[in-house]
């Protein structure tokens, strides 16, 4: 069955009570949903441990926000592969725009994390996505295929069936951001599901490509109608577990409807 991921970022905002509130409601709620649909919230650190005691026992997918790719060592300030492997993390969100902006996150060193993911079974969550000049200059498909050529550098097709990719144009994401036309998300994802058969044959078509970048109330039905978006990564959005709740009710009643997450 081909599921829908939908999922939340929440960045560096919410302390553990918030997150557990928001998680303790967020579990409700998925109880009422279309097995089609796939939960999950990436927390900030120091939140994963006391969330993942409230996520065991649901279906609910639990990730982090960035990780080192080394083992262990003198990194002051990171946190290792093995370390969140401990913590029986699903996921690992990796290369974020605002990684890459912030901190000088490069492809070459997303690769790396990616390796390292996998090699700890934590399904790595690419995101990747052009700037506004590279959206100007009409070059967002080399920038595109050029991220995930580099950061998918040596994953074999047997580990590309554990990789998700997330689109998030850098231009869309936040609050300067503007929310790209479904026309134009429609054209990317089709381009990187064939960047990605090129990569990995048959296998190309099994990975699923998110979406990301001012996914509100108004476009997210456009959004995860389109044939190759095969989930939603969302930001601001999603923080109020309500007004979450008010997406996945109709995105689960849509996944309801749709043939291809049937059965
Ligand atoms: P916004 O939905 O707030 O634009 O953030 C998206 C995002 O960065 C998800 O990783």
């Amino acid at each position: 069955m081909k599921k829908l991921w939908i999922g939340t970022n929440w960045k560096m905002t919410k302390t553990i009570a918030e997150g557990i509130a928001f998680t303790t409601r967020l579990k409700q709620i998925s109880e009422t949903l279309p097995s089609a649909i796939q939960l999950f919230i990436i927390p900030s650190h120091t939140a994963l441990v006391p969330i993942k005691e409230f996520t065991s026992d649901s279906s609910i997918y639990l990730g982090a926000q960035n990780m080192h790719w080394e083992d262990g060592g003198a990194y002051t300030g990171e946190i290792s592969p093995r370390m969140l492997a401990e913590m029986g993390l699903d996921l690992i969100e990796l290369g974020h725009s605002e990684r890459r902006q912030y901190f000088n996150e490069t492809d070459e060193a997303i690769n790396k994390k990616v390796h390292a993911a996998l090699a700890y079974a934590l399904k790595p969550l690419i995101c990747i996505g052009e700037n506004a000049d590279h959206k100007h200059y009409h070059i967002s498909k080399e920038t595109l295929a050029s991220q995930l050529k580099i950061s998918l550098h040596g994953v074999s097709k047997q580990q590309a069936k554990n990789v998700l990719i997330a689109y998030e144009p850098v231009w869309a994401i936040g609050e300067q951001g503007v929310p790209a036309d479904a026309a134009y998300v429609a054209e990317i994802h089709d381009f990187l599901r064939q960047t990605l058969i090129g990569l990995f044959e048959e296998v190309g078509l099994e990975i699923p490509i998110l979406y990301g970048g001012s996914v509100n109330h108004d476009n997210f039905l456009e959004y995860s109608k389109l044939e190759n978006v095969d989930g939603l990564f969302i930001g601001r959005a999603a923080w109020d577990i309500e007004q979450f709740k008010e997406i996945l009710t109709q995105l689960g009643a849509q996944a309801a409807q749709k043939k291809s997450y049937i059965g």
